[in-house]
């Protein structure tokens, strides 16, 4: 068996340490990091009350029963990959939130490109793939609040650091990861702090 890509930095996520970094932002304003859940949008809508502010975003260093699209399993490896969901309270009609979608997707492959100088490419609507190995998905899910308000729980899987067999055996063709993109680790620390800035930047635009 081959070995996982050790970092040479942290394989931990620090809730202080990505808020301090990130400074003043809406979304990533208030952090958690849970060792383990099942499913970080599940762990979120559970959280999910009227005042809870938007911008609030679950990390899970493991998801036991992680969901992606049409039923399918998402496969969550400890400390491997950024496993997150975001609170949104987006300023758009229900009808329009597929748009979330592209916007978390473009955000991924737009900071895979700025911080790794890799070509990715989206496979819409929730795709990123570098060649043809997909290295990340978008599960958004909504939930109606009051007259046409709704809330929406924005749900991304990052794959960074796994190496190929990590992934079951039906994915291993299929799926990848950025650091066997680059041929190195990726700091998560790192990229999640470029990751969500680059969320917050073109929320604030388009939101
Ligand atoms: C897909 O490719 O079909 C979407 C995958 C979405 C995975 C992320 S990981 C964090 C969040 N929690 C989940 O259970 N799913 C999303």
């Amino acid at each position: 068996m081959k070995k996982p890509h050790h970092p040479p930095f942290s394989d931990r996520l620090i809730a202080r340490e990505l808020e301090a970094s990130l400074g003043n932002v809406v979304l990533g304003r208030q952090i958690l990091v849970l060792e383990s859940t099942r499913s970080t949008n599940d762990f979120l809508r559970q959280m999910l009350t009227s005042d809870l502010a938007e911008g609030v975003v679950v990390f899970a260093e493991e998801q036991t029963a992680g969901r992606g699209q049409r039923a399918n399993k998402w496969h969550s490896a400890p400390h491997q990959g950024l496993w997150f969901s975001i609170l949104l309270r987006p300023r758009i009609t229900l009808a329009e939130s597929a748009r979330l979608t592209s916007w978390a997707a473009e955000a991924v492959a737009d900071t895979i490109r700025q911080q790794l100088e890799l070509a990715p490419q989206i496979k819409p609507p929730n795709d990123v793939y570098i060649g043809p190995r997909k290295v990340c998905g978008v599960l958004v899910e909504t939930k109606a609040g009051p007259g046409r308000s709704f809330a929406a729980i924005a749900g991304l899987g990052v794959n960074l650091n796994q190496s190929p067999d990590a992934f079951p055996e039906d994915l291993r063709e299929r799926a990848g990861s950025l650091a066997m993109a680059i041929g190195r680790p990726v700091d998560r620390q790192e990229f999640a702090v470029a990751l969500l800035r680059e969320l917050d930047r073109s929320y604030a635009e388009n939101f």
